[in-house]
């Protein structure tokens, strides 16, 4: 019922709140600067696995039932009816870079979030540490927006513009060829869009689709774990949030945007598949 629902967004919310302190207090400020390359990124790849095992340890004392799946090693089985979807830094390059958008997300899931379209979130929260900002919704409750110690503000999706006019969001993954695949749909999309932004961290674009700092977002190559908090905070706000031809959010690509909006964009992006050919 909805108490349990309740429930499972508080935590979140808490766990989220308490791993975005680690990576911000914990983090070298001069992690950008004075490291190698290499070094630096064994720095960020210490502390996403320092905050996951938090938020797997906090997780496990609270409802030690539940499964377990995060971006770093040590899932669990995910035969409980509950498993927890973590990413523990969304955003690493920002995070390496000390470019404050990067996030922390939280998910309560129900199915099993390894098989495509087999799963869907019922509460969760994506915190940006740096900036205090907290999207937090639980299934059939809204999505809210809470800014550092003030009141959670309920979020509802605009009516948003007609793709001529609209600011999107996307990504890009870290393999090359799949880079050459994202140029090759941009090319594409980019003539329909008023412009594109790539802010760097998928949870906090997806959120931004709810809160109106952009009006729609795809990207190919999310894991669950990028998404799963943000597709519950983008439509309890009452925004789409789908794969192609109405199959549910996946790897092979994810579309959010107003419902005004929602259709346009999957018909422009599906168009831009076609054209890029394969990967
Ligand atoms: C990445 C970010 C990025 C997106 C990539 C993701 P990570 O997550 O969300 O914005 O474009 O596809 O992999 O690696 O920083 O957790």
């Amino acid at each position: 019922g909805d108490d349990v629902l309740a429930e499972l967004e508080r935590l979140a919310v808490e766990v989220a709140l308490e791993a975005g302190r680690l990576i911000v207090d914990d983090r070298p400020a001069d992690l950008g600067v004075s490291k190698t390359k290499s070094t630096a990124t064994d720095v960020v790849t210490v502390m996403d696995q320092r905050a996951q095992d938090l938020l797997r340890s906090r997780l496990q004392a609270a409802r030690p039932g539940d499964g377990f799946l995060g971006e770093e090693e040590g899932g669990t089985d995910r035969e409980s009816e509950i498993t927890w979807v973590v990413d523990p830094i969304d955003g690493t390059v920002n995070y390496l870079y000390g470019i404050p958008s990067y996030a922390v997300s939280v998910a309560a899931v129900v199915g099993d979030p390894t098989t495509p379209g087999a799963w869907r979130p019922v509460a969760g929260a994506v915190v940006n540490p740096v900036t205090g900002e907290l999207f937090h919704a639980h299934l059939g409750a809204g999505a809210w927006l809470r800014r550092g110690d003030g009141p959670s503000q309920s979020l509802t999706i605009g009516t948003a513009p007609g793709l001529g006019h609209a600011l999107a969001g996307t990504g890009f993954g870290y393999d090359t060829r799949r880079r050459l695949w994202q140029a090759r749909v941009l090319v594409e999309v980019l003539p329909h869009l008023r412009d594109i932004r790539r802010i760097g961290s998928a949870a906090l674009d997806i959120c931004a689709v709810a809160a109106g700092s952009l009006d729609c977002y795809f990207e190919r190559g999310l894991n669950p774990w990028d998404l799963a908090a943000a597709w519950l905070v983008l439509t309890e706000a009452g925004g789409e949030f789908t794969g192609l031809e109405g199959a549910a959010p996946d790897q092979w690509m994810v579309v959010g945007a107003a419902p005004t909006l929602h259709a346009e964009l999957e018909a422009v992006v599906r168009r831009a598949v076609q054209a890029a050919g394969d990967e």
